[in-house]
């Protein structure tokens, strides 16, 4: 399937802010004529969501973090192959909250998985595809956690791995910079949101005319 339509993933850590903001991107996008599909990972499919409820799951304490690594990407092959690769031969925009760079932080700087075996699941799950643009929304965890609380499997871990897990996207963005754009999550909702929209619309220029916008 050709792609046809742009992929952009939100990133960060729990609290960010990212749900909310994905979701006024998704709204800024439809108001400037542009097809959009919202998304989220782990989910976005019936298999996907099953995932997300077994690997999220308070109870499931002892979960290995292989068998964790493998509820990810399982649930990523399948959103990808259902969903997103469809939606991107249609010319349709994919906005995804949270992708590839969520299990390269989590599972590999969070839990300590080796790289490499990371990286040949990611191909399994992932194929080719890779995002177009990735939204970091970067907060320290200490204060993000201030915001929601601790609720599932993952809020739950100490906030060391949250720190390290930060570290983790912060470096993925200065191994990506064209890739990355990172936006400070402590600002105010609509100061972020403004600048969202602007990375949104050097998106929109620059695919003027390709993609009939
Ligand atoms: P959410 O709270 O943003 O919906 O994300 C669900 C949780 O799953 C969050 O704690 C991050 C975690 N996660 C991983 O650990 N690895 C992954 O590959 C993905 C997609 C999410």
């Amino acid at each position: 399937m050709k792609k046809k339509g742009i992929f952009i993933t939100f990133e960060g850590p729990e609290g960010s802010g990212k749900t909310t903001q994905i979701q006024a991107a998704a709204v800024y996008l439809k108001k400037r004529g542009v097809p959009v599909l919202l998304l989220r990972e782990p989910g976005g499919t019936t298999v996907g969501e099953a995932c997300r409820a077994i690997v999220l799951e308070a109870r499931h304490k002892h979960m290995s973090p292989r068998a964790e690594l493998l509820l990810y990407l399982a649930a990523r092959a399948q959103i990808v192959d259902e969903k997103i690769l469809p939606a991107l031969a249609k010319g349709t925009w994919v906005l995804c909250d949270r992708f590839e760079d969520s299990t390269r932080a989590y599972q590999g700087y969070g839990r300590g998985l080796d790289k490499k075996m990371i990286d040949a699941g990611s191909l399994i799950a992932r194929g080719k595809l890779q995002p177009d643009l990735t939204i970091l929304l970067d907060i320290p965890p200490r204060l993000a956690f201030k915001r929601i609380g601790r609720r599932d499997r993952m809020e739950k871990a100490p906030l060391a791995f949250h720190e390290r897990v930060r570290r983790g996207f912060l470096d993925l963005a200065h191994r990506y910079p064209r890739r990355f754009k990172v936006v400070d999550a402590a600002l105010s909702k609509e100061a972020l949101a403004l600048k969202i929209f602007s990375e949104l619309e050097k998106q929109i220029a620059g695919r003027k005319g390709s993609h009939g916008l």
